[in-house]
């Protein structure tokens, strides 16, 4: 179905989507990151914004435009992300967290360039706070979707993490699949199962995706 004619299924909610990688500083050139192009959760903020809910989009560093009529926050490394998303939160029906967070940053960024030497360089680093598994501890919590990317076994490590965090949806692919690609291949995982959603491009299946999550949300009620 052409976008513009996609049933209004989120009309009246406000979403709040993380996208893209963080960014973490080493010294004020460098830094450690991840892979991640921004493209499922762009296309996944459009589709919400299709769908006629009003949508902030807390975004890392990547090469593409805002979607239409989506409100697009730009933000480095995991602090600012998380800062940003609570900023964004009061009022929010639905919390996606598409972000490929860095795990870990460096415990201190240097001031100035490091100048390189012989010697082996010691990066100490300390872990960032998970932002998705902190929305979805908050006593009035949105609706809250995660991702998980995973290099093998899928199903484990998907209904593991959406255990983990008490999602109630979680979005698992393959890296293989999907990785910084147009289209990817993806499966769903909530109360009722597992739905296999297929090989699609990346705006198709996130229209499937909004599909999924507003008949979650309205089962749930308002
Ligand atoms: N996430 C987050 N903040 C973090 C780490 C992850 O919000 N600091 C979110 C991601 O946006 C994604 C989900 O949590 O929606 C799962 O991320 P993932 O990296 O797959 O899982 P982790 O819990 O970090 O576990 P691991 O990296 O060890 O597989
Ligand atoms: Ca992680």
């Amino acid at each position: 179905v052409v976008a513009a004619f996609r049933p209004k299924v989120l009309a009246g909610r406000k979403v709040v989507l993380t996208a893209g990688p963080t960014f973490e500083a080493i010294d004020p050139v460098r830094g450690i990151t991840n892979s991640s192009s921004g493209k499922m959760g762009y296309a996944l903020a459009r589709a919400c914004r299709q769908a006629g809910a009003e949508v902030v989009l807390v975004s890392g560093p990547v090469a593409l435009a805002a979607p239409l009529g989506v409100q697009r926050v730009g933000v480095h490394s995991a602090l600012q992300m998380r800062a940003a998303v609570f900023d964004a939160l009061p009022g929010a029906d639905v919390f996606i967290g598409v972000a490929a967070v860095a795990d870990y940053r460096p415990a201190q960024a240097a001031e100035h360039k490091i100048k390189k030497s012989g010697d082996v360089l010691q990066l100490s680093l300390t872990p960032n706070p998970d932002i998705l598994a902190e929305v979805a501890a908050l006593p009035q919590a949105p609706f809250c979707v995660g991702f998980a990317a995973e290099s093998r076994d899928l199903d484990a490590y998907a209904t593991g993490k959406r255990t983990a965090k008490r999602l109630p949806l979680l979005v698992g692919n393959l890296v293989q699949d999907g990785l910084g690609g147009d289209d990817n291949e993806v499966v769903l995982y909530d109360d009722n199962g597992r739905h296999a959603l297929g090989r699609a491009a990346k705006g198709e299946l996130a229209a499937r995706i909004v599909d999924h999550l507003a008949a979650l949300l309205e089962r749930r009620g308002p």
